[in-house]
């Protein structure tokens, strides 16, 4: 498969790009290029430093520009969601859109990605938002860590956005013990009602476990910074009583936690796995293709190891 585009730009390619603020360290870009060139697609993929103020003009621009599609981040994937025309059932579960699909009727009247009818062709236009986040964590937590969530047990650390949507898959998918742990215990105690309301099953406790846990899981924000301490109170939970640790953060690729956790013997992996994932499903959202998965993760490591 070709990682190099083999056409150069040209009136009929097509885009689709992420919004975020920030924007600059995204490493979306060379990962989705190099999906779609390995497709032989002629698209791009763009980042855009977008203002939440401005995030309605700009969907609604690239929607007028018949942008194949659209990634968003931080912190837009909440407020995406009263903006885009339809929601798919993934947005609505999660609450949140990281996947915008522009659409076309067809000749048959049926909504289909836009993608699938040249530009001059395309008359009615909607948007459709998705989420591809929740499965990418559970299909990384499987495929990178080796974990079974069905009947485990998961100290969560965070309950912001991505700790909510973690803490939400990870009740789905049948764990049986859940600590949630969060700087603000307040953010900790609604997910747990909530999840308490929706999987009486399970047990939620907010606080550190006694016991061992099958999985440990940052979805804080601290790692992000050289300066920042470990997301784990040390003197409540030792990692030696993690068989797993996964941290959401990528880069760095090693942060405090998964070092330490390493040299504590647990099997670790970082975020570069659910970013992946997040952004060949939405490759494939787009396309109708199978996204080439391996490709697309050799160019992400390289893009954050430097390799
Ligand atoms: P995201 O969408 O990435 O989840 P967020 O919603 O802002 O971003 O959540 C950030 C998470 O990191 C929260 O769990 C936050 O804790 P609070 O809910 O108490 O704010 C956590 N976090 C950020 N900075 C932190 C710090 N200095 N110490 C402890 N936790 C921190």
């Amino acid at each position: 498969m070709p990682t190099e585009f083999s056409s150069p730009i040209d009136a009929i390619t097509r885009y689709c790009a992420v919004y975020g603020h920030p924007i600059k360290h995204s490493a979306s870009p060379a990962m989705q290029n190099a999906g779609i060139a390995a497709l032989s697609l002629n698209w791009r993929y763009l980042a855009f430093e977008v203002h939440p103020d401005n995030l309605a003009a700009a969907i609604a621009g690239a929607k007028a520009m018949k942008y194949v599609g659209l990634n968003l981040t931080v912190p837009h994937k909440l407020l995406a969601l009263p903006m885009v025309d339809v929601l798919d059932d993934s947005a609505k579960t999660w609450g949140a859109v990281n996947t915008i699909r522009f659409e076309s009727k067809n000749k048959n009247g049926m909504w289909v990605p836009i993608a699938e009818m040249p530009a001059d062709e395309v008359s009615e236009t909607r948007s459709h938002g998705f989420n591809t986040d929740a499965d990418a964590i559970t299909r990384s937590l499987k495929e990178d860590l080796g974990v079974n969530l069905k009947n485990a047990s998961v100290l969560l650390l965070g309950a912001g956005g991505a700790g909510r949507v973690t803490a939400l898959k990870l009740a789905s998918e049948g764990v049986a013990n859940l600590f949630l742990v969060n700087r603000t215990a307040q953010k900790a105690e609604d997910i747990a009602a909530e999840i308490r309301g929706k999987h009486p099953e399970i047990s939620v406790i907010v606080g550190y476990p006694k016991t061992s846990v099958d999985l440990l899981l940052n979805a804080t924000s601290l790692g992000l910074k050289a300066s920042d301490p470990s997301p784990l109170d040390s003197t409540q939970f030792e990692l030696k009583n993690a068989r797993a640790v996964y941290d959401m953060i990528y880069r760095p690729a090693e942060t405090l936690l998964l070092a330490a956790a390493k040299i504590a013997g647990c099997r670790t992996a970082n975020g570069i796995g659910m970013l992946l994932y997040q952004g060949a499903k939405a490759l494939e959202l787009w396309s109708g293709k199978t996204a080439p998965v391996e490709i697309m993760r050799h160019v992400l490591e390289k893009n954050i190891y430097g390799q």
